[in-house]
């Protein structure tokens, strides 16, 4: 069986690091491994939508934003296609018919989903504002999750730890779909990211998510200085107050982003010259930091001097693909055009097998024939 990839993110924002350690790197390795026959990456605006009715304009103007991090990141349109997901409206008829396999009360319990409504407070707006309640369509996104995948018979869906509840109800449309029509629907697994620090990479303040929101991001288009200043201000451990005192690793912030980012060849890089500073760091891997830092004696100036010159390390490359890119917008727009093009194809392909599946392909060729016997066998 074809091994296909299909994963996406909401165009709601430019994307940060929690997104390169949890998707976008991963992506990129499996792109280059050439182990998969197709690999679809979705810029996912009408999802976005569910909770943005009204701020189209928000959503329009991040697909270039994440199409540009996309390209900088390493994502290649000669091996990957890239596409927008309003474009591919065969994806809003699956969800439709999805909609039947699914209860209420199952996506009620959707511990991603009861999250997201708690955090927008869709549940605690009183009814004299016409903002309260949870949008149909965002309540049943997991729904229209599950026609992205199915569409394009994806085997792999890499994603970070929060989606996995969507993979989980792909699962069962699944399950249930071919239980009930024929084995029509391929059965996903989920990726996830093989570093347990990059399941859900902290924000800058400590708090369990990177969220544009809560303003703790680091973006990938941030600047040099934007993320030594970031790094600068990150949050580490409250009771290591002097260098000698003995400091913890665990749930710090700078060492979590440590754990994510930090490659053996860094500590043969830095202990020189980057970005004009001395990071004089006389260590030769992660733990013999970690178990200095736990003993004391190390400050956390220097430790987030050295996450500084591993993050820009990590980052410069991306920015300067960014500038390259963001100088050809029409080309990026040529990239999406044509890929939402061939992702169309595919998804069709898929919707016909659906509606054959389900006979209601009254039309198709040859379908008519035999409907117009069996009616006139009946009618006799
Ligand atoms: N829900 C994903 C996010 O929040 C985006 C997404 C939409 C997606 N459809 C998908 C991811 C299908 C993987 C597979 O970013």
């Amino acid at each position: 069986m074809a091994k296909i990839i299909l994963t996406g993110d909401r165009p709601t924002g430019r994307l940060h690091i929690g997104h390169y350690v949890g998707s976008l790197r991963r992506r990129v390795e499996l792109q280059n491994s050439g182990e998969y026959d197709r690999i679809f990456i979705m810029i996912a605006d009408a999802q976005a939508l569910t909770d943005n009715a009204d701020n189209p304009e928000k959503v329009r103007q991040n697909i270039i934003e994440v199409a540009l991090d996309y390209l900088s990141c390493g994502l290649d349109p000669a091996k990957s296609t890239l596409f927008i997901q309003s474009q591919v409206s065969e994806l809003t008829e699956l969800t439709f018919f999805y909609n039947n396999l699914v209860t209420v009360q199952r996506l009620q319990r959707n511990p991603t989903v009861k999250q997201e409504i708690q955090m927008r407070g869709f549940n605690d707006s009183d009814e004299a504002d016409n903002k309260a309640g949870t949008p149909v369509g965002f309540f049943c996104y997991p729904i229209s999750q599950a026609a992205d995948i199915t569409a394009f018979k994806a085997t792999t869906v890499p994603v970070g730890e929060d989606q996995a509840p969507m993979i989980e109800q792909t699962r069962e449309i699944v399950h249930k779909f071919n239980a009930v029509y024929g084995e029509t629907l391929v059965m996903p697994d989920i990726l996830l990211p093989d570093n347990s620090a990059c399941l859900r990479l902290p924000g800058t303040d400590g708090k369990a998510k990177m969220s544009k929101s809560l303003g703790n991001c680091i973006y990938l288009s941030d600047s040099a200085e934007q993320v030594s200043a970031k790094v600068k201000g990150m949050y580490t451990d409250p009771e290591h107050l002097q260098v000698s005192d003995p400091g913890h690793v665990e749930g710090n912030t700078v060492f979590t982003y440590l754990d994510a980012f930090c490659r053996p060849e860094h500590f043969k890089k830095f202990g020189d010259k980057f970005h004009g500073r001395k990071v004089s760091f006389d260590f030769h891997s992660l733990d013999e930091v970690k178990a200095q830092y736990r003993q004391g004696g190390l400050g956390d100036v220097m430790v987030k001097n050295f996450l500084d010159a591993v993050l820009n390390d990590t980052l410069e490359p991306i920015r300067a693909r960014r500038r390259e890119y963001e100088k050809d917008i029409p080309y990026v727009y040529e990239v999406l055009r044509k890929g939402s093009e061939e992702a169309r194809a595919v998804a069709a392909q898929t919707l016909a097998d659906v509606k054959r599946a389900m006979k209601i392909n009254y039309f198709e060729e040859g379908t008519l024939d035999e409907l117009i016997r069996e009616q006139a066998e009946k009618y006799k």
